[in-house]
Parts: C-alpha cells; sequence; structure tokens
C-alpha cells in the first residue's frame, strides 16, 4: 500500500520541514489538500505556498482539490510543481476540459468523488484519466471517522476497470490509520490518504511502515 500523508494536519509554521520529515519518514506522496471556502466549508492554503514548499523533497506532491471552480487554477497549481492534480466530480467546472488541461501540462489526472456521489460518476471518463480518489469521510476537515460504507465504491470501480482492461490506481482519503486501513486494503485501495494517523503518531516513519505493510 502506497502512504500520502495529508499535510492537513501538520504545523503549517514548519511546513518544508513536515514535508522533509515525511520525506525521511518514507512517505510515497505528499498530499496536499487545497479548500477554497466555498467547495468546502474551510480554507487551507493555494498555489504559492506549493511553490514555496515545492524544494523540500522530491516526492510526488499529490494535490487534492476542493475548490468550485479547478479548470481556472490549473496552470497555478502545475506552475507550483504538482505531479497529480485531482478535482472533484461535484465541481463547476467542465470535467473533459479540466482533465485536458491538467494532461497538457504533463500531470496526471484524478477524479474524485464525495461520499454521495455515485462510483458510476466516474466511468465515463476512466479511459482519460490516471487515478480515482474515494472520499471515505465528507471532504473540509481532517480527524473524521472512516466511512466503510464507501468501500463498495472501491470495488465497482476496480471492477469496472478489469472489465474494460485499464489498470487504474484507486486512493482513499480520509479516516485512515491502523484500525481502517485493512478494510480498505481489501477492497482494492492502492493509495491510502493519511492525516491525523501520521501526523499525530509519536513516530511517523513506524506509523507509515505499519500503514503501507497493507
Ligand atoms: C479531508 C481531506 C483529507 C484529510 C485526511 O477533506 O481531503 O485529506 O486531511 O485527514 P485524516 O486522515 O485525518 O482523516
Ligand atoms: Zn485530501
Amino acid at each position: 500500500m502506497k502512504i500520502a500523508p495529508s499535510l492537513l494536519s501538520c504545523d503549517f509554521s514548519r511546513m518544508g520541514q513536515e514535508l522533509e520529515r515525511m520525506d525521511k519518514a518514507g512517505a510515497d506522496w505528499m498530499h496536499l489538500d487545497i479548500m477554497d471556502g466555498h467547495f468546502v466549508p474551510n480554507i487551507t492554503f493555494g498555489a504559492p505556498v506549493i511553490r514555496c514548499v515545492r524544494k523540500y523533497t522530491d516526492k510526488p506532491f499529490d494535490v487534492h482539490l476542493m475548490i468550485s471552480e479547478p479548470l481556472r487554477y490549473i496552470d497555478d497549481f502545475a506552475d507550483a510543481g504538482a505531479d497529480i492534480i485531482t478535482f472533484h466530480v461535484e465541481s463547476d467546472s467542465d470535467i473533459d476540459k479540466t482533465i485536458e488541461k491538467i494532461k497538457s501540462r504533463n500531470i496526471k489526472a484524478g477524479l474524485v468523488i464525495k461520499p454521495k456521489t455515485p462510483a458510476e460518476a466516474v466511468f465515463d471518463y476512466l479511459d482519460k484519466i490516471d487515478l480515482v480518489l474515494v472520499m471515505t469521510v465528507e471532504p473540509g476537515f481532517g480527524g473524521q471517522s472512516f466511512m466503510a460504507d464507501m468501500l463498495p465504491k472501491v470495488r465497482a470501480i476496480k471492477e469496472e476497470c478489469r472489465r474494460r482492461g485499464i489498470d487504474m490506481p484507486v486512493e482513499a482519503d480520509g479516516g485512515i490509520g491502523a484500525a481502517t486501513i485493512a478494510q480498505a486494503a481489501a477492497a482494492g485501495v492502492d493509495v491510502c490518504v493519511a492525516g491525523t494517523a501520521v501526523f499525530k503518531a509519536d513516530d511517523a516513519a513506524k506509523a507509515i511502515a505499519e500503514l503501507q505493510s497493507y
């Protein structure tokens, strides 16, 4: 299992050092949660911050856009150093245009679905994207409880990809830790985001290694 620590739970006054700490602790990807206070009821940070902290690690930056108009900002996040950009099917931007824009910048593109959105919402785009992110909490805040009832959606997406001969990684985000990751792994999740479970652990390297063992 690949683990992407969510910087949402980091000490933002030391974000660069927190990225270095996660890099040394063995993180696979760095998950950066972008919230605009409109698509979700919380505000985090934007492309200028990503540009400033880009130099602290060579690990892939997995940028999760929880914003109403992702298409307007793809160039900003591409310029800032994103390697993967995921955006929500529930956003207001045209999905095909946004995927094309991300791909035109040589960045991996992913679609995200909120808990109330069915797996089928991404089926029309499976040929065009590089990964699917299934939310296992309502987006907006770290530290919420894992919604195990989202896992049938992971299975459905994996099954549809198998049927169509597509090798598609599925990422899960929200409430994942030692107590819940086995269920995600069993459902076929390839990459798990973990905020609280990694940043609040006494030993981040140990926490990441344990999660990676699934
Ligand atoms: C929630 C974010 C998640 C969150 C995960 O909207 O997308 O990435 O930070 O945090 P934990 O692991 O604490 O649920
Ligand atoms: Zn996220």
